[in-house]
């Protein structure tokens, strides 16, 4: 078993990186950092007696972990990581790496080690539902070239819920949705759709409510060099959101991907299938996902995945969309 810390421990750090650790039989939790004592505390019966609560990473380091879980807002997350790697563990750094561009450039510093020791929490990415999607693709079922929609919207405003309210908003002054949806989204379609990357033809925005501190609803056109043609939207914070959906849709058939379960549908003229995998996506692949961290700490798997590039690719191609939508 490798010994792993937990730092940050708010909405995705107690929901689903805590149960993952836990449940996994790869990993022996070590310690659990965050700053906030209303965090620590509610995690402090979860955790075993042994296990160290802390209020930084210094203290996680400190229970002496192999690798370090950073499930930190990204504003925070390139500082935390590269302390972490300096100090010689293996991270695995929630998406996206950072809030711009400009942000991630501390990570040129590192060096190769450095960076075979980093994975990014590109989480869906290791999801079976990507993997069958991707073999029809591949192997022509749907025929091509394809028109992808990726409608992503996940986060309704949930009147009453003030702390969800101030999370978002306060996630929304470091970047429009795309920043942070388009991590994961931007992620699956270089998987998906292969070798050449994705470039914008136009993106829009839209504020809904004045008081927001960034539009909350925006989107882009852009085109792959294999000839498919890309519509992507992400929005929050209005009282109810479109269905959260991608569909993938070519001349032989369509297949659409349920953005909130994973569940897969294909249509051809053969008729209708689909695919649905064991347990709820969150689940599944947080547990994927430790599993492969596990592999890489262990020197099983000799790179990570997704690594750096994957992460930053991502953010990339999210900024020209957020850039260019608020431009328009
Ligand atoms: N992979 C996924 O499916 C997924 C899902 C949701 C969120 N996320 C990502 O996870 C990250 C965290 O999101 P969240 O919704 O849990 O945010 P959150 O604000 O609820 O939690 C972040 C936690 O990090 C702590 N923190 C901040 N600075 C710290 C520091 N220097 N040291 C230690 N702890 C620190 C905060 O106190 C807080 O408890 C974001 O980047 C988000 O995009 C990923």
């Amino acid at each position: 078993m490798v010994a792993v810390a937990l730092v940050g421990l708010g909405d995705i750090g107690r929901g689903a990186h805590l149960p993952a650790l836990l449940r996994s039989p790869d990993v022996r939790l070590v310690a659990v950092a965050d700053p906030v004592a209303a965090h620590r505390e509610a995690v402090e019966a979860l955790v075993g007696a042994d296990v160290v609560v802390g209020a930084s990473l210094d203290d996680a380091l400190g229970a002496g972990p192999d690798g370090v879980v950073l499930a930190t807002p990204p504003w925070a997350t390139p500082e935390l990581a590269i302390a972490a790697l300096r100090a010689g563990r293996f991270v695995l750094a929630e998406k996206p790496v950072a809030t711009s561009v400009a942000a991630a450039a501390v990570y040129s510093a590192l060096t190769d080690a450095e960076r075979g020791r980093l994975q990014i929490g590109l989480t869906y990415r290791h999801d079976p539902a990507l993997a069958r999607l991707k073999t029809w693709i591949d192997d022509g079922v749907l025929g091509g070239p394809l028109l992808v929609r990726a409608h992503v919207y996940d986060e309704p405003r949930v009147a009453g819920d003030a702390e969800h309210l101030a999370r978002m908003r306060r996630t929304l002054e470091h970047g429009t949705p795309v920043v942070h949806e388009g991590a994961h989204v931007f992620d699956w379609l270089a998987h998906l759709l292969g070798p050449g990357a994705l470039t914008v033809d136009d993106a829009w925005s839209l504020r809904t409510d004045p008081g927001l501190p960034a539009p909350n609803l925006t989107g882009a056109r852009l085109r792959h060099p294999g000839g498919h043609q890309v519509l992507v939207e992400f929005g929050w914070l209005t009282d109810a959101l479109p269905r959260c959906e991608l569909t993938f849709l070519g001349p032989r058939g369509l297949a659409t991907l349920d953005g909130s379960t994973f569940a897969l549908r294909l249509a051809t003229a053969a008729g209708e299938e689909t695919a649905e995998f064991p347990g709820d996506r969150t689940t599944r692949d947080f547990d994927l996902q430790v599993a492969r961290f596990a592999a890489l700490v262990r020197g099983a798997a000799d790179r990570p995945d997704p690594d750096l590039a994957a992460g930053l690719a991502a953010l990339a191609l999210a900024e020209q969309v957020a850039t260019q939508g608020v431009t328009a």
